[in-house]
């Protein structure tokens, strides 16, 4: 039986308690057609430990065109650490010289981020999820208490399904905090984007992330001119429309 004919509730029962290897043990065990999300310390740690699974892993990253220069240069590390590929997504160009062209290159500090990031980032991957039957991310819970206090382990991830078809979506870090991620880039010598050693810690775009300070929460550095507790770009979609 695959996981997309068993009971995602029943899973997410199953799965809620145990670790993130298992989870992605799991994961990799059902879905074949299944990719990781790649950008942040957490995903490395999902590659990582995927990796030590099963060497044939499917790994992709968003590419806005707005990266900072380390995370590019971060990216080709991965890559070559790990010898996978890393499927870089691109924007629709026309979409991006129209947006462009008509608001100009900082758009989103007048109107808000969700124009740019649906051209930049929500395009690309949903053009993705569509070749996908599962895909895996480094959301943890304690990202952030507006959106992401009630993500499972396992869910149906209905914003980015084909329709008439499942789409599932593995959260194996639900459950951990900033500090076991760290203790885990630490013990095991997994490679992280330098940012993080000047003051970021949730690293987005460029022109949208900034540092943050001695105890502010790790996503006040992302779109800090927006309202706090709704700071998603629609990449997780799910997590505003489908509270579980
Ligand atoms: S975001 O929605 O605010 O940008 P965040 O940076 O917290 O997301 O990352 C949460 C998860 O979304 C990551 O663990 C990763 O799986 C996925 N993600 C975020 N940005 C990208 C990107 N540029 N490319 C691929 N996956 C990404
Ligand atoms: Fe555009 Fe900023 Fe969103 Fe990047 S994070 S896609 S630059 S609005």
């Amino acid at each position: 039986m695959t996981a997309q004919l068993l009971d995602v509730i029943d899973l997410e029962t199953r799965l809620q308690s145990q670790s993130p290897q298992e989870i992605l043990g799991f994961a990799l065990e059902q879905f074949d057609n299944i990719g990781i999300s790649f950008s942040g310390a957490e995903d490395v740690v999902l590659v990582d430990m995927a990796w030590k699974i099963n060497k044939d892993i499917k790994v992709f990253s968003l590419d806005t065109g707005r990266l900072h220069a380390e995370t590019y240069q971060y990216i080709d590390r991965v890559r070559d650490h790990y010898g996978i590929q890393i499927d870089v997504l691109f924007p629709d160009t026309e979409q991006v010289q129209t947006l462009v062209r008509e608001k100009g290159l900082f758009s989103f500090y007048k109107d808000d981020h969700k124009e740019c990031c649906g051209i930049r980032k929500i395009g690309p991957l949903r053009k993705k999820l569509l070749t996908l039957d599962a895909w895996i991310t480094g959301q943890r819970r304690d990202q952030s208490p507006g959106t992401r206090a009630a993500i499972p382990v396992i869910q149906d991830d209905r914003a980015f399904a084909r329709s008439g078809d499942k789409l599932t979506k593995f959260n194996p870090l639900a459950n951990w905090t900033s500090a076991q991620v760290w203790h885990y880039i630490r013990s095991n010598n997994v490679p992280y984007n330098p940012l993080h050693d000047r003051g970021f810690i949730s690293i987005g775009c460029e022109p949208c992330t900034r540092p943050v300070g001695p105890g502010q929460h790790e996503r006040e550095g992302r779109w800090w001119w927006e309202e706090a507790t709704m700071k998603e770009c629609g990449l997780h979609a799910v997590n505003l429309n489908d509270k579980p």
